[in-house]
């Protein structure tokens, strides 16, 4: 047992806590006042004029296939819709993904959205703003096509590099993922509009995900995947918190007491209402006791547990009336404090500012962009660098982004839509899309027409030649993910490693540029002069690659995500499941199926346990644990510019921040990710603090960042409180988990 000392001063640093709440809303008729207060006032009054039906129809939604085919006129497809009540003024609610833009439906709308980079790479910039921004902008184009509640953000942690989601999620990191994804929401909802927190709780892994039993200590959950939704909340206070397909400790996540109604209602105080995954629902009165208020896309279910049966379990005494009261109250609360009422979002569409909008995907992408190696200087290019040879990743028709339910069909179109299953049933149905922003064009206008050429790299042979007669070789390499589908390694998908491998050795002067939806492998790490990971970019991805590449913005993206150094060393190489998956799947694209309802993603299986006996020490932790050295640490990332850090001052007692000197030692004007780590005893750092600086060249600055002292901390669940352990605390402040540049202790207290 460690010693421990409850936390004394606010468990979130002042610059760390939420912001206020939203601001007073004018209408024609003058202010309407929308503080959680008079919003709770305004929620209890019409629900005291509700009927039992009226309150039940609120408690589950539809698909927005099934809103179209009630009403086909209708504009605002997304993936769902709650009837709301004319005669009382209560909104529809209309639901759309999500946290890469609006998503477009599978195009059923035949409408365009601007699309942001990955989420990866939005925390890659390690910069609360641009999350923000980022929101705000999805927030702005769901409000001009009518949606008032979107299904973002997601902060579950990275735990696995090959998870098929990573790219929609954050970080590795609670307090990274907490505050970018808080960030994000908080843009979203200053459109007046609601967003929510997802997927609620512990759901690394997509195979098996409607069956996974995730297994873990509840003192590692609170200090990892849920610390990053407890800070997620307080930054961005979303309106509503999607509970997740798989199960936690035994029970099913939209029916687990424990997660919903004393972690997320009584602990965290949450306001908002609790709304299930797609089809993630496995009873009603359980579920309706445990703390779920509404189910969503009722059609996704074997039957509807919310619809009828709740009525059911109401009448004969199963589900107390006040239960079903309080749920109504939550979505109520949340559709007045967050301005649904008084402003109303437009029933037909309205003009969208998609150039400034497109300037917001670019900034992202470009501070997203991480540049991981870089010897010689081989970067920045000059635009006089003479013959560019441009190779592989489709880079002349777009970049890529992952698939799934935040595809957003950019402003454009795509560049390119690619197979991803060459036969079988989901051949024409499942495809890789590039938004159409080529790196190619974006390069060759830098240099010249006439210097730059484009190969595919299907030919490795030729690649190499024109590799051997340019000055320097691009070479881009992607690798798709997309929700549903875990990777089954971390390879770089065929050939592509093969090739890269052949440009170096042809040409030196070489850039590998990777678009992936998470870590990957680099057998060729070695012999590489220069590395960038520009993740999965946005509609704007190809010319912020090339920006950064010839210096026109200067790279200060930092890792989110550890990148192993071989395939064994996270804590499961593989998920487990997938091999029976794609076991099935083999199976069925030999012998397909004539009914496509009858395909089961989960390959047949009923049941998976996952022990993630990791625990709270995810990604860098882990590797910390082992003292094993990554292929990049998590928080690695290079800059043009060069820093300095000096003179770091610890206050007495439990710091709530940490000073110290930021000298910007380069002629270059560059941004540095200052990181704070705090170990105590036997334990591994973990992250308590970081700020992205900006410094123009030969210039310092004091910096001060605000600490977390949670992720240091124990939950007391006798006490229900932080406490932080009484032996000494070691401070750490560096540019990387693995490039420490000053420490100093805290006393034991
Ligand atoms: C996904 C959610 C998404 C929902 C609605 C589910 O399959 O897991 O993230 O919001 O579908 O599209």
């Amino acid at each position: 047992m460690r010693n421990i000392v409850v936390l004394a001063a606010s468990a979130c640093g002042a610059a760390l806590c939420p912001p206020a709440a939203v601001a007073e809303p004018q209408t024609e008729q003058g202010p309407v006042a929308t503080t959680p207060a008079s919003a709770d006032a305004r929620a209890r009054q019409t629900l005291a004029q509700m009927t039992l039906d009226e309150k039940l129809a609120m408690l589950s939604g539809i698909s927005g296939t099934a809103a179209m085919k009630a009403d086909p006129r209708e504009k605002r497809i997304g993936a769902g819709f709650v009837p709301g009540v004319p005669r009382l003024a209560i909104p529809d609610l209309w639901e759309t993904d999500a946290g890469l833009g609006v998503a477009t439906a599978s195009g059923v709308r035949g409408d365009f959205a601007t699309a942001l980079p990955s989420s990866l790479a939005t925390a890659a910039s390690f910069d609360p703003s641009i999350a923000r921004a980022g929101g705000a902008m999805i927030g702005a184009e769901a409000r001009a096509k009518g949606f008032n509640v979107l299904l973002g953000g997601g902060v579950n942690l990275v735990r696995d590099p090959w998870g098929g989601r990573a790219f929609e999620y954050y970080s590795e990191d609670p307090l990274v993922s907490g505050i970018m994804g808080g960030e994000a929401i908080a843009g979203i909802q200053s459109n007046r509009i609601i967003s929510t927190i997802k997927h609620y709780a512990l759901n690394p892994q997509e195979t098996g995900r409607t069956i996974v039993d995730a297994r873990m200590s509840r003192e590692a959950l609170r200090q990892s995947d849920l610390l990053a939704f407890e800070i997620g909340i307080e930054r961005g206070q979303p309106g509503s918190v999607m509970c997740a397909y798989n199960k936690v400790l035994g029970d099913w996540a939209c029916e687990n007491d424990w997660l919903l109604n004393t972690v997320l209602k009584e602990d965290w105080g949450y306001r908002g209402w609790v709304m299930s995954d797609w089809g993630a629902v496995h009873s009603t009165e359980k579920a309706a006791l445990a703390g779920l208020d509404q189910e969503s896309g009722r059609e996704a279910e074997r039957q509807s547990f919310f619809h009828t049966s709740l009525r059911e379990a109401v009448s004969s005494g199963r589900v107390p009336a006040s239960a079903i009261d309080d749920k109504v109250l939550r979505i109520l609360r949340m559709i007045y404090e967050h301005g649904l009422v008084d402003h109303p979002t437009p029933a037909v569409p309205t003009e969208i500012e998609f150039e400034a909008h497109a300037d917001v995907a670019q900034r992202a992408a470009e501070a997203g962009i991480v540049l991981l190696k870089n010897q010689r200087k081989l970067l920045p290019l000059s635009p006089r660098v003479g013959r560019v040879a441009v190779i592989g990743g489709h880079a002349n028709a777009g970049v890529l982004s992952g698939g799934g339910s935040t595809q957003v069909r950019s402003v454009g179109g795509y560049g390119a839509e690619l197979p991803v299953f060459s036969t079988g049933p989901f051949a024409n149905v499942v495809k890789m899309n590039y938004h159409a922003s080529p790196p190619f064009g974006s390069i060759a206008r830098r240099v010249g027409e006439a210097n730059a050429s484009f190969t595919s790299g299907a030919d490795i042979a030729e690649a190499v030649r024109t590799a051997r007669d340019a000055d320097v070789a691009i070479v881009f390499a992607t690798e798709w993910r997309a929700e549903a589908l875990d990777r089954e390694n971390l390879n770089l998908p065929p050939e592509q490693d093969a090739l890269i491998k052949a440009v170096i050795e042809a040409n030196p002067r070489t850039v590998v540029v990777l678009q992936t939806g998470g870590p990957v492998l680099m057998p060729w790490l070695d012999r590489a002069m220069a590395v960038v990971e520009a993740w999965y970019p946005g509609q704007r991805g190809g010319e912020a690659i090339a920006r950064i590449l010839f210096g026109e913005a200067n790279p200060s993206a930092r890792l989110p995500v550890t990148f192993p150094a071989s395939a064994d060393q996270p804590p499961r190489p593989e998920a487990p499941g997938f091999q029976q998956v794609k076991a099935y799947f083999e199976n069925l694209f030999a012998n397909p199926p004539k009914d496509m309802a009858s395909i089961d993603l989960n390959g047949g299986m009923t049941s998976l346990t996952v022990d993630y006996q990791e625990g709270a020490d995810v990604g860098y932790r882990w590797y910390a644990r082992r003292g094993w050295k990554p292929a990049f640490a998590f928080g690695h990332g290079l800059s043009y510019s060069k820093f300095a850090y000096s003179k770091l001052e610890l206050p007495n007692g439990v710091p709530p921040a940490v000073t110290f000197t930021l000298r910007n030692t380069s002629a270059r004007s560059g941004a540095e990710v200052a990181q704070v780590y705090a170990a105590s005893g036997s334990e591994v750092p973990r992250l308590v603090g970081f700020s992205k600086i900006n410094l123009s060249g030969r210039s310092r600055q004091t910096v001060q960042i605000p600490l977390d002292w949670r992720p240091l901390s124990t939950w007391d669940e006798a006490n229900r409180r932080w406490v932080l352990p009484q032996t000494p605390i070691t401070i750490s402040v560096g540019a990387s988990s693995d490039d420490i540049r000053l420490t100093g202790t805290v006393p034991a207290r």
